[in-house]
């Protein structure tokens, strides 16, 4: 947190990180980290470094995470803090996360920490079949969405109304 914030570190809400950016509200980082079905030895995509808690989060969890901040001053930020707290395994990319990290896919999940107004496509193709993406989509009026890839395709559930803050990059002119 920043020091001007860390008395409300233990708070329920969304919090200012700089560059306009938030830390999510941790009650919605554990609904999606559950929703994820995240576990021991599961690649897991982030999208959305931005203070690396949701990334420590699931690193805990003992997945093998990827992590991708699209902000550079942020991202190197996230990674000088996770070095220093002993997360030394999870990989982070500074970039737009929208086109996913094919070099290491398939993901058993992806967890999308910023919503676009429509579900990325090359985020989809990088889903493990049996593999769950939780996502906010939708520009004023957002959803969270759980995508799991199937044999035959993909199934989308609606979990509940949530606030986050844009996608950017390509997202942004789609
Ligand atoms: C809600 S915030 C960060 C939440 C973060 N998971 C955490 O635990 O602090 C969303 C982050 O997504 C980043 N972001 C937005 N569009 C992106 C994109 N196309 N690729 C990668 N990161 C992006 C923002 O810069 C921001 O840091």
């Amino acid at each position: 947190m920043p020091a001007t914030l860390r008395a409300h570190a233990y708070d329920d809400n969304a919090l200012a990180i700089g560059f306009e950016q938030t830390i999510s509200q941790p009650y919605v980082v554990a609904a999606m980290t559950e929703a994820a079905h995240v576990g021991p030895g599961k690649r897991v995509l982030e999208i959305g470094t931005g203070s690396g808690y949701q990334t420590a989060v699931l690193a805990e969890l003992g997945a093998d995470v990827y992590s991708i901040e699209i902000v550079e001053p942020l991202g190197k930020r996230a990674a000088a803090d996770l070095a220093r707290l002993g997360y030394a395994k999870v990989h982070l990319r500074i970039g737009d996360g929208y086109r996913g990290w094919p070099e290491a896919a398939p993901f058993d999940a992806i967890v999308v920490t910023a919503a676009p107004r429509d579900i990325p496509q090359p985020l989809v193709e990088q889903l493990a079949v049996g593999g769950r993406m939780v996502i906010p989509v939708g520009k004023d009026d957002q959803v969270l969405k759980v995508v799991t890839r199937t044999a035959g395709g993909v199934k989308t559930e609606t979990m509940f109304d949530v606030k986050f803050v844009p996608m950017t990059g390509s997202a942004a002119r789609q």
